[in-house]
């Protein structure tokens, strides 16, 4: 089944003489349960187009059909829905919530949803992101390898259709990278999520089963793996 459908996307910022096409004409779709990697230069576009996917930033112009619906025209309110129930988003700059400890930034989108906290899968999901004895700190307290892994346990607690992941190892070191892209390889293969994740690293982008490459906001090379 297709769970993504992007028809030519374009964004740009700023206007007349100063406007940026941070995105050009971008066209892609997505199966369900697909792992897919987005590589490119700094300033290619990847986290425009993340953050547009994730409903946190608006097109320009193009389409975006997720799960069969379009996103391009939602409201605030819907796509705050949409947020935490189709697509989470775990940012280049983790985003945790200073006063919240780690369980809390965790479980936060669920209880935000009045959904009841699956205790059980918590407790796994802490352990396996080896955050069991710092559960109870607050994101200060931690380092930034901790911080980003606090971000990745958010989004893989939500169980959302699809994960949206910009430079989701970019404050670990390569062993640890790699664990984690597994971590969210496992999910994906267990819930049948869709990750799109972009990486500088080209041994976590190797981890995904297609690599789309941007560069200067247009796809210039999609490869299966
Ligand atoms: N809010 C903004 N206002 C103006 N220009 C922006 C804005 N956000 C991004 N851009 C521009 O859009 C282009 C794409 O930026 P984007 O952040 O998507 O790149 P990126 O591929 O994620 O880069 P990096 O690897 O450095 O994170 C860049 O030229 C950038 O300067
Ligand atoms: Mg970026």
């Amino acid at each position: 089944m297709e769970i993504l459908k992007v028809e030519n996307l374009i964004k740009t910022y700023g206007e007349n003489d100063n406007i940026t096409k941070a995105l050009d004409n971008i066209t892609f779709s997505a199966q369900d349960g697909e792992f897919i990697a987005i590589i490119g230069a700094s300033g290619s576009g990847k986290s425009t187009l993340l953050h547009i996917l994730g409903g946190i930033d608006k097109p320009s112009s193009g389409k975006i059909i997720v799960n069969g619906q379009d996103i391009s025209n939602l409201s605030d309110r819907e796509l705050a829905v949409y947020r935490r129930r189709t697509a989470s988003l775990v940012f280049q700059f983790y985003n945790l919530i200073p006063i919240l400890n780690v369980k809390e930034n965790i479980t936060l989108p669920i209880r935000l949803d009045n959904k009841k906290v699956d205790d059980r899968k918590l407790e796994e999901l802490v352990k396996i992101l080896g955050l069991t004895d710092k559960q109870n700190k607050l994101p200060n307290q931690l380092s930034g390898g901790e911080q980003q892994r606090v971000a990745i346990g958010r989004a893989l607690m939500c169980e959302t259709k699809i994960l949206l992941a910009d430079e989701p190892t970019g404050n670990l070191d390569s062993k640890n990278s790699i664990e984690i892209v597994k971590l969210i390889k496992e999910y994906n293969e267990k819930y049948n999520q869709t990750i799109i994740l972009v990486t500088h690293d080209i041994e976590v982008a190797k981890q995904a089963g297609r690599i789309i490459t941007l560069q200067d906001g247009k796809i210039v090379r999609d490869e299966v793996q």
